[in-house]
């Protein structure tokens, strides 16, 4: 049977690009059921839908009220994605609230299926404190969001607002259906990028980690429906949209968020590259040169986060690190899954090509306690699907799942 969309239009002028989402979507082989808000059938009328849809369009205009309970709990368990294209900012504050006072909302409020918005509208509503909150209160429900784009908007204002293309939309739609949903509600934090250890304002010790693989769990996690929490410290790759983003510095920085949210977590996942050493000393001004005189600094140990997690791990919760090695990668590996007391370490000779700082797949060996297993070369984003198989495997197992 065709996966189902339900298709919900709000009020605004991109309403009649939906019409092209609709007819995307039914070439692709899907059912297309339509919502229009009142205010959408201002935009575009709701034989435009039907036709395209080749399904009844349901619009408060012509609903019947006594029909409202059937019909809003029958789409809603049709659905097998809830897209709202475009969003305006009063649904999402409906949604935000659990406002349910016509066809569209009280629909969206009833669905299990996961929500995806086509956010549209002015710069300034989609700027305002109120519509941010909406925002992130919908995504830590993990609604998902799909634009808006930047570009001169119908008001005659030029900023970000614009609906996505829909092309664009489709195929946002299309990866939220493809996904598997094994991680609803997890709970999964991961670390990404590399610490900064500052010597003075300008200056400091790091590397090269770009963000990359721990972006590549972070956004896996999210997609298998997991309530990610994204501890990032300097980074050069795009950071993907997750439930809640927390930005370090240094690897002192990096303890206090992790230690921080560390009981809350089900899945602990700990990809960045943190400095294992810091400045004894840190200038409060910009160092001056003393003519060819040698610069001797003392370095002291930062702590070791994954150590300390592990110390105090629950027993119902998974612990992973990661081991970037340039010599005897699984024997360094295995000594610092057993030292930090992780449930797997992810063995990754950072000297092999296609691999570690900076690229974007990855070599590593899979180290337990009781085996290990060599992967081949992969797309990081490939290699976080499989980490995260294995994490929900032993997950499962603590858990009896
Ligand atoms: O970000 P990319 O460019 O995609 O690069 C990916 C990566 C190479 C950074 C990643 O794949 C990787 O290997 N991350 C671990 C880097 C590292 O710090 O390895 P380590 O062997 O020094 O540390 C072992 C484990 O302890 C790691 O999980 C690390 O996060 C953690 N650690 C290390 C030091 C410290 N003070 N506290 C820690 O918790």
């Amino acid at each position: 049977m065709a996966q189902c969309i339900v298709l919900g239009v709000t009020g605004g002028i991109a309403a009649y690009k939906s019409v092209e989402v609709v007819s995307r979507l039914r070439k692709k082989g899907y059912t297309v059921r339509v919502i229009m808000t009142r205010s959408a059938t201002e935009f575009v009328t709701p034989l435009t839908f039907e036709t395209l849809s080749g399904e009844p369009v349901v619009s408060d205009m012509f609903a019947r009220p006594e029909k409202w309970e059937v019909e809003h709990i029958a789409l809603a368990k049709a659905a097998d994605l809830f897209l709202i294209a475009p969003a305006t900012a009063n649904i999402m504050a409906k949604l935000a609230c659990g406002i349910a006072d016509d066809m569209l909302s009280t629909t969206a409020l009833a669905t299990k299926a996961p929500i995806l918005l086509a956010p549209a509208m002015n710069t300034g509503m989609w700027t305002a404190p109120a519509t941010r909150k909406n925002l992130m209160t919908l995504r830590e429900r993990g609604v998902m969001t799909v634009g808006p784009e930047g570009g001169f908007l119908a008001c005659g204002d030029s900023g970000e607002g614009r609906m996505s293309e829909p092309v664009d939309i489709v195929e946002a739609a299309e990866k939220i259906l493809a996904r598997k949903q094994d991680l609803a509600g997890v709970r999964v934090m991961v670390t990404a990028g590399g610490t900064r250890e500052y010597m003075d304002p300008v200056r400091y010790l790091g590397n090269e980690s770009s963000g990359k693989m721990g972006f590549a769990l972070a956004e896996a996690a999210m997609a298998r429906g997991a309530v990610v929490t994204l501890v990032r410290g300097a980074v050069t790759a795009e950071i993907p949209q997750v439930t809640e983003e927390i930005s370090v510095v240094s690897t002192e920085d990096l303890y206090q968020a992790v230690l921080h949210n560390a009981a809350q977590q089900d899945i602990i996942i700990q990809a960045a590259a943190p400095a294992d050493y810091r400045f004894a000393v840190r200038f409060p001004e910009k160092f001056k040169k003393k003519d060819g005189e040698p610069l001797v600094f003392t370095l002291v140990e930062n702590q070791d986060i994954a150590q300390a997690v592990g110390a105090q791990k629950g027993e119902r919760q998974v612990l992973i690190g990661f081991a970037a090695e340039t010599t005897d990668l699984k024997a360094h590996a295995r000594e610092k899954l057993m030292r930090k007391n992780l449930d797997m370490i992810v063995a990754n000779d950072v000297t092999a090509p296609g691999a570690g700082f900076n690229v974007d797949t990855n070599i590593v060996s899979l180290i337990t306690e009781n085996g290990e297993e060599d992967l081949p070369l992969m797309t990081k984003r490939a290699l976080a699907d499989q980490i995260l198989d294995r994490a929900m495997a032993i997950y499962q197992k603590k858990t009896g799942q």
